[in-house]
């Protein structure tokens, strides 16, 4: 059983490439964005405590997460691809004792690289499209500013333990799908 992250920066193409790859290993795919999106738009008690949070282009606590992926790690009995988690060091540490409570550990993170300005132009491009509450410059910004603080030393913490794969996110979606499955199998 396979347990992944999927890895990178504010539109790297997290979410665009955990389609191939739950298809691909029969994964269960988890998106904290998409969850907490879910909450917002339900407009759940989290939920109303959140919005301002991501609309500002911040990281929500810890504990919220936590407690999201612990649900979702317990439903789960196919393996999982994980999205957007873990985001901060505390969150990588915390994913390794959840996967222990079940027998599992995680097999490896799969990190997407993609320049700045390319970052900025998918988002935006996809601001025109879709309008996600977060996608306008000035969020962005901030998301990618969240990212270089709190995120990438996540990337630290899976390459100490050997399983950082490091995939080259710029190309085609079929490009970079087998170039993360050629990472996954190695
Ligand atoms: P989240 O939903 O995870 O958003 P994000 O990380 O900012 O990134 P995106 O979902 O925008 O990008 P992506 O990498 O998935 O790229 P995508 O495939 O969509 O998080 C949102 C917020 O939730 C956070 O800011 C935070 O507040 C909160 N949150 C979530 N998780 C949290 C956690 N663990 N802890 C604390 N807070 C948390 O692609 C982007 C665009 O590019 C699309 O339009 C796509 O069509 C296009 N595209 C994709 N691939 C290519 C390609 N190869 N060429 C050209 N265009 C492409
Ligand atoms: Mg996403």
């Amino acid at each position: 059983m396979k347990n992944i992250v999927i890895f990178g920066a504010p539109g790297a193409g997290k979410g665009t490439q955990s389609d191939f790859i739950v298809e691909t290993y029969g994964l269960t795919h988890v998106s904290t964005g998409d969850l907490l999106r879910k909450e917002i738009a339900d407009q759940t008690e989290l939920g109303l405590r959140i919005k301002s949070i991501m609309d500002a282009g911040q990281l929500v606590s810890d504990d919220i997460v936590v407690e999201m992926m612990d649900k979702a790690i317990a439903a789960d009995t196919k393996g999982m691809l994980f999205d957007g988690f873990p985001r901060t060091v505390a969150q990588a540490e915390t994913l390794d004792k959840l996967l222990a409570k079940h027998g599992r550990t995680l097999t490896c993170m799969v990190q997407l690289e993609v320049p700045k300005d390319e970052l900025m132009r998918r988002l935006l491009e996809r601001a025109k499209i879709q309008g996600r509450a977060d996608d306008n410059e000035a969020t962005i910004n901030n998301r990618l500013q969240e990212y270089n603080n709190k995120t990438k030393p996540v990337a630290e913490y899976y390459a100490t333990q050997g399983k950082q794969r490091i995939v080259d996110g710029l190309g085609t979606i079929e490009d970079i799908a087998a170039r993360i499955k050629q990472a996954i199998d190695k």
